[in-house]
């Protein structure tokens, strides 16, 4: 049984301020965690604020750390400090990170074991071009990204993860993927990884959608059998639209 999960990635939006004011809106809110894990990835600085004050059943997450555990790394942070702040997740290779910031599926990789390591969360974000998916290559494109994340974890390592597929078309574009186009390529991701490690591994690992969620397609999305929840920018900045896909996947 796959708990599904509502990851809000607030990007770089939101003042102190602002995001105090959110978590308050929402905790009384968030449903049990132990029916849907509702969690929130914010800037670093404002980390330890939300953490002081989340909800029993709100999770906190970074949007991105560094692989090494300290040293000359100027502007970067350290899993050892997220996890001494008391974070849960932490969002890995994302693909702003990786278009913007030279993230490659090596320094993912690293990210992962690091993270492991200090025991955070990972989520981990793989997905394909439109160019890609024109050519029809997305399954081999992202299969590829997925053995290149998950080289030397073992299986109860990989069964804890979350992955989530985002399709940079689909991002920020208000162009979503059908559910059936999302269903399609997580189903053979989880195949993949059944293929990589074992099927009990392939059941466990949740796997969500992102790329233009909105209370108006968070219904059909979750109503796929292999999408396990949604990664969400844009909908997740306002607490009564987060709130919406929450209860969505709750109710499903
Ligand atoms: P949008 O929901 O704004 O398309 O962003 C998706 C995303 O990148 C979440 O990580």
């Amino acid at each position: 049984m796959r708990i599904p999960m509502i990851a809000g990635n607030w990007k770089m939006h939101k003042t102190r301020d602002e995001a105090l004011q959110f978590i308050y809106a929402i905790n009384m809110e968030v449903p049990k965690s132990t029916y849907v894990e509702t969690v929130v990835c914010a800037q670093a600085p404002v980390l330890r604020d939300l953490v002081k004050r989340q909800g029993e059943n709100v999770r906190i997450g970074a949007q991105n750390m560094h692989h090494e555990t300290e040293g000359a790394y100027t502007g970067e942070v350290s899993a050892a400090l997220l996890e001494n702040i008391g974070v849960d997740y932490v969002i890995i290779g994302h693909s702003e990170r990786r278009a913007y910031y030279n993230e490659t599926d090596e320094t993912v990789n690293s990210k992962l074991h690091q993270a492991i390591r200090f025991n955070l969360k990972p989520i981990v974000c793989v997905g394909e071009s439109l160019e890609t998916r024109e050519n029809h290559e997305t399954d081999a494109f992202v299969h590829k990204q997925i053995e290149k994340a998950l080289l030397g974890l073992g299986k109860a390592q990989v069964e804890k993860l979350v992955i989530a597929y985002e399709p940079i078309w689909a991002i920020g574009t208000g162009k979503t993927a059908t559910s059936e186009q999302a269903n399609e390529t997580i189903a053979t991701i989880r195949q993949r990884i059944g293929e990589l490690y074992d099927e009990e591994t392939a059941d466990q690992v949740r796997i969500l959608y992102g790329g233009s969620v909105k209370p108006e397609n968070i219904e059909s999305l979750m109503k796929e059998p292999h999408i396990d929840g949604a990664l969400v920018g844009g909908a997740s900045l306002n607490a009564k639209s987060f709130m919406q896909l929450v209860a969505s996947a709750y109710n499903q």
